[in-house]
């Protein structure tokens, strides 16, 4: 990226995802894209992505050693050998255990069989093991040590119980390992410096996680998915969800995942759950937005006997913390 891109992706940045939602990071994406040094610094890496950058800066200094504003320029430059190799050798990785908020709703009656890709380290595979606040309604596991909250307009269909989970699987590019120390810390620097609430309930479904450890198998969302179908039991509804991944792979690539689920559907019903940015999923149509911050867009589609009825259900915080349901 040329540094006046790098500069526009910063503020953009600054003010799409993080105005009034993450303050430190809003901070740091301005005071980057307003410095030419900085701006310079990530000219010569091959990813300079706001994210990966304020993730890198989080792993060296910790979520309260995040350096303010004016003391970034001189951050970056006692740094900047340690920042570029991060940023070199990782990428971002997230598995936002909130986005569970926003799928409950849309989930048909159990019992289920959950398929997920794109799963990361798998922590949205146990969303049957979480406390959910929505309100007007708690459901779930009270003992959990996991609660979303998740503020809820229109009419969703709380359901009054999760509905039971007989089997659950994943599929990632680069699955995430929660026994992998390196890997986990990487995942909690990538939660936001200001998000204490989000990085401590990511930090309890990962220690969740390994006493019991959901399967993530490491392939591709249309490559390896058929095999993975095949091993999915007949006598459980089949639900394949995503959520923040489509957004990363090609639209043929997307058709073809659609299509391996439409194929399925001769055999089986599908139910499948999507939860990403508008357009993702292009038969989704977007309604007007109220505002310009990101929002994404659940989706149900219901495959059966090849043919596909999809649903617009509900537009969603990126995080899972509001949900509107259309
Ligand atoms: C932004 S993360 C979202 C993780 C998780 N779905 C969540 O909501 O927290 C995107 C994930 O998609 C995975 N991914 C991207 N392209 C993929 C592909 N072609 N096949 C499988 N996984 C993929 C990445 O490795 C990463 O774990």
């Amino acid at each position: 990226m040329d540094s006046t891109l790098i500069a526009q992706t910063y503020r953009r940045f600054a003010e799409r995802e993080c105005k009034g939602y993450a303050p430190t990071d809003y901070d740091l994406a301005l005071a980057a894209a307003g410095d030419d040094d900085i701006v310079a610094f990530l000219t010569q890496l091959p990813v300079a992505q706001p994210n990966l950058f304020f993730a890198a800066i989080q792993l060296l200094a910790g979520p309260d050693g995040m350096p303010a504003r004016a003391a970034l320029p001189a951050f970056v430059a006692r740094r900047a050998d340690e920042l570029a190799a991060i940023m070199r050798s990782r990428r971002t990785q997230t598995n936002e255990v909130g986005r569970c908020a926003v799928l409950l709703p849309a989930l048909p009656p159990g019992p289920l069989a959950l398929l997920e890709v794109g799963a990361s380290a798998g922590l949205c595979l146990l969303l049957d093991r979480f406390r959910y606040d929505f309100g007007s309604a708690l459901i779930g596991d009270p003992s959990s040590p996991v609660h979303l909250r998740c503020a809820v307009a229109g009419p969703a269909p709380l359901p009054p119980v999760v509905p039971r989970i007989v089997w659950r699987a994943g599929l990632d590019a680069r699955p995430v390992d929660v026994h992998d120390d390196d890997a986990t810390r990487w995942l909690l620097a990538c939660v936001w410096a200001d998000h204490r609430d989000r990085r401590r309930r990511l930090e309890a479904a990962i220690e969740m996680a390994r006493k019991n450890p959901p399967v993530v198998g490491k392939g591709d969302l249309v490559d390896d998915l058929p095999a993975l179908l095949a091993e999915v039991p007949d006598d459980a509804q089949l639900v394949v969800f995503h959520s923040a991944v489509l957004t990363y792979v090609a639209a043929d690539r997307r058709q073809a995942f659609a299509a391996i689920l439409a194929e399925t559907s001769r055999r089986r019903d599908v139910v499948w759950l999507s939860d990403e940015a508008p357009g993702v999923v292009p038969e989704l149509t977007a309604p007007a937005l109220p505002s310009d911050e990101l929002r994404f867009l659940l989706g149900r589609t219901r495959f059966t006997s090849g043919r596909r009825r999809d649903e617009l259900l509900a537009v969603a915080h990126p995080h899972g913390t509001e949900l509107t349901w259309l």
